[in-house]
């Protein structure tokens, strides 16, 4: 195949991460033939500096040109905590959501056996866990207007926006992909306080019958956010509203012990952006000692969401937990002994595949 990547390093360790990935999608295109070509963009702090704007209309239209963007970290500590800062580097993430539609956000959640002593979790809770959390992108609280504060300064708003629309799309993502899974999909939204959730479950309730063998239910946001920590396994798709999402997210990447083994993918009608689910890590960047196997496990999601092209998904997949199983790691998920540097597990995981 004949293929276009936007590649856009962003922040932090962003670039050193992204690097690798590069390397690795460069050893599949060799090995299964495919023209893969990759231009770059600017994003976030790195876009800031140069254009005064986090997402560029340059980076925009380079990712509307692609087949894929490959999306490295956001963030730079000179904008936190500064409220006189004109535009965040965040800001760009979002805009960029938004221009794009990329209004689904895939993240699995798997527990990887050789890492399992990596997380706070006890064994028998964690062993065999593989769900996927699927997160609304572009709605809700994120960008419901209104949002501000009152003419004193003194009240601040934010509004949960949902449109039926809105619902109907990413939950027929929540059906088709649990009918590709174990058929569970698990909607989680607090219902019982909030009109837009119910909106959420009406919504639902009217597709489930077009998916007959997939099971619906429902989960208050509440119960969902300690039934992830007690009792994973029960978890196939779960489904919700994007700062629901948001923070299940999170919480669900303890069960894998490291944030820096987990990919994202975000799906949009035309677009397709995949990205490590960590952040732009400052205070390593440059160093050469971030993981970079969340990023070279978004390629692996890239050929499968974006491309179809599971034979190449399968086999960084194998190419990356052979790297753990060998120990062929960055210091974060090394066990005592040896830790390797980001370049050389990228070159690890390049060779194993040029070798296959
Ligand atoms: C994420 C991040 C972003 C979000 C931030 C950086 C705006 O936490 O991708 O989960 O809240 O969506
Ligand atoms: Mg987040």
């Amino acid at each position: 195949m004949n293929l276009k990547i936007a590649v856009l390093p962003g922040d932090g360790i962003g670039p050193e991460i992204i690097a690798q990935a590069i390397k690795v999608v460069g050893a599949i295109a060799e090995k299964f033939k495919h023209e893969i070509s990759f231009t770059y963009g600017l994003v976030g702090a790195a876009a800031i500096d140069q254009y005064g704007n986090p997402y560029p209309e340059e980076t925009h239209q380079l990712c509307l040109n692609a087949d894929a963007i490959l999306f490295g970290a956001i963030g730079d500590p000179k904008y936190d905590n500064n409220p006189k800062a004109k535009v965040r580097p965040e800001q760009g993430l979002l805009e960029m959501r938004k221009r794009l539609g990329l209004f689904a956000n895939i993240r699995p959640v798997i527990s990887f056996p050789s890492l399992i002593e990596k997380s706070p979790l006890k064994r028998e809770i964690i062993e065999g866990v593989d769900f996927i959390c699927l997160r609304e992108l572009t709605g809700g609280l994120y960008f419901g207007k209104p949002q501000g504060r009152s003419e004193d300064g003194k009240t601040a708003y934010d509004t949960c926006v949902y449109s039926e629309y809105e619902i109907t799309r990413i939950m027929k993502l929540g059906f088709e992909l649990a009918a590709k899974r174990q058929k569970k999909l698990t909607l989680v939204d607090k219902a019982n306080v909030l009109a837009t959730s119910r909106l959420w479950r009406e919504t639902a309730q009217n597709m489930a019958k077009d998916y007959p063998d997939v099971l619906l239910e429902y989960m208050f946001v509440d119960n969902a956010a300690m039934q992830i920590i007690q009792w994973p396994k029960r978890f196939d798709v779960l489904v919700t509203e994007n700062l629901f999402g948001d923070i299940l997210s999170d919480e669900s990447s303890v069960i894998s012990g490291s944030l820096g083994i987990l990919p994202s993918a975000s799906i949009g009608i035309e677009n397709f952006l995949f990205e490590p689910i960590h952040g732009s890590y400052p205070q390593a960047a440059g160093k050469n000692i971030a993981n970079p196997l969340a990023t070279i496990l978004s390629t692996a999601m890239m050929f499968e969401y974006a491309f179809n092209l599971n034979s190449e998904s399968s086999l960084i997949k194998e190419a990356v937990e052979k790297s753990i199983v060998e120990g062929i790691v960055t210091e974060d998920i090394s066990k005592i002994g040896k830790s390797f540097s980001t370049s050389e597990v990228g070159d690890w995981i390049t060779k194993f595949i040029k070798n296959k």
